[in-house]
């Protein structure tokens, strides 16, 4: 089996896992969340969205959380936005990164952003021009790449037409989402297979949901067709316990504990990772839905004095 010798971890717990969250967590524990996760290595990380408090409250006092981060070298922090008035509210709080989150699924798209594929990636396409002028990198989602909620089956051609387009309007990279974690390893290299044929396969980043327990299956199908970069949500953050059967992203300690027991590099360290884990996850009240992060804190409490 080949595999890339690297793989970029992209940790999206303080965004997609806590924008799922029932209690909006405060921007304090939001900033320490975020300074842990660095510590433990993580240089790309999504530290929340600029989008309508009434649509997700969760992630109200994203300003904030950007203002109390301390500037790292290497590290990049990017915000979800998905008009002008996000990317203006992201470039006034200092954000360098940005991204936009498009789907391919018509009924989501209007479920989820109010408008149709088509209109969103006209939006998209001017909140790209406005922020690369301001030197902000910008990266592109495809939601609904397996499946939709309202629609079913999505078709890969679906898909590859709306990350082309997020590839020509200048996105860096374009991550594959399967937002309601319905894939499987085999479709999931079919659709990537499509994608590729008009997105370069080092373009592209895998975002799994875990609802059927087959995110990490997924992750290892996709770095067999070369995909090298992979979204994970620490403690597997995430998945509305109100909502039956919802689940969080693959969670990054999962996919860490894969990717060193492959010797791929990440520079990730899994010990302070979970301590990262175990931080959110105590301020939330609740267990990690990790494995990793449960089998790390049991040795912990066994070998405590
Ligand atoms: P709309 O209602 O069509 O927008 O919402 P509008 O332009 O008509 O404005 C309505 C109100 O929202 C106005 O306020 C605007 O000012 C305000 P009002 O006059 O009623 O008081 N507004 C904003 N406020 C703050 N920030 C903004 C903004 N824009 C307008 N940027 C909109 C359209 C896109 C704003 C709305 O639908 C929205 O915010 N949606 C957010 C959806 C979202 O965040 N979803 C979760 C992220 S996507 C995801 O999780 C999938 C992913 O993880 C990949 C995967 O798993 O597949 C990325
Ligand atoms: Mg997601």
């Amino acid at each position: 089996m080949r595999l890339p010798a690297q793989v970029k971890m992209v940790e999206v717990g303080p965004r997609d896992g806590l924008q799922n969250e029932p209690k909006p967590v405060a921007a304090d524990v939001r900033i320490e969340l975020i300074e842990r996760l660095a510590d433990a290595g993580l240089t790309a990380i999504e530290a929340g969205s600029f989008v309508s408090a009434k649509w997700v409250p969760q992630m109200a006092g994203t300003d904030k959380v950007l203002a109390g981060l301390r500037p790292r070298p290497g590290v990049s922090y990017s915000v979800l936005t998905p008009n002008m008035r996000g990317l203006e509210g992201a470039l006034a709080a200092g954000a360098s990164e940005v991204a936009v989150f498009a789907a391919a699924s018509e009924t989501f798209s209007r479920r989820n952003i109010n408008c149709s594929i088509e209109e969103s990636l006209s939006r998209f396409a001017e909140v790209a021009r406005a922020a690369r002028a301001k030197n902000v990198r910008v990266r592109g989602y495809v939601s609904c790449v397996l499946g939709c909620p309202y629609e079913g089956e999505v078709a890969a051609e679906a898909v590859a037409r709306v990350a082309g387009s997020l590839l020509e309007m200048g996105c860096y990279e374009i991550s594959l989402g399967d937002t309601i974690g319905v894939g499987t390893p085999a479709k999931a290299q079919a659709m990537i297979d499509k994608v590729a044929a008009s997105v370069p396969i080092e373009r592209l980043a895998v975002h799994f949901h875990d609802t059927y327990g087959q995110a990490l299956a997924n992750v290892l199908a996709a770095m067999t067709k070369g995909v090298a970069s992979v979204d994970s949500a620490v403690a597997g953050l995430g998945g509305c316990p109100y909502a039956a059967g919802a689940s969080g992203n693959v969670a990054s300690e999962d996919v860490l504990y894969m990717l060193d027991g492959l010797r791929i590099r990440t520079g990730v360290d899994l010990h302070k990772l979970a301590e990262a884990g175990r931080f959110i996850s105590e301020a939330l009240g609740r267990e990690p839905a990790s494995k990793v992060a449960r089998v790390l804190a049991a040795k912990r409490r066994k070998n405590a004095p």
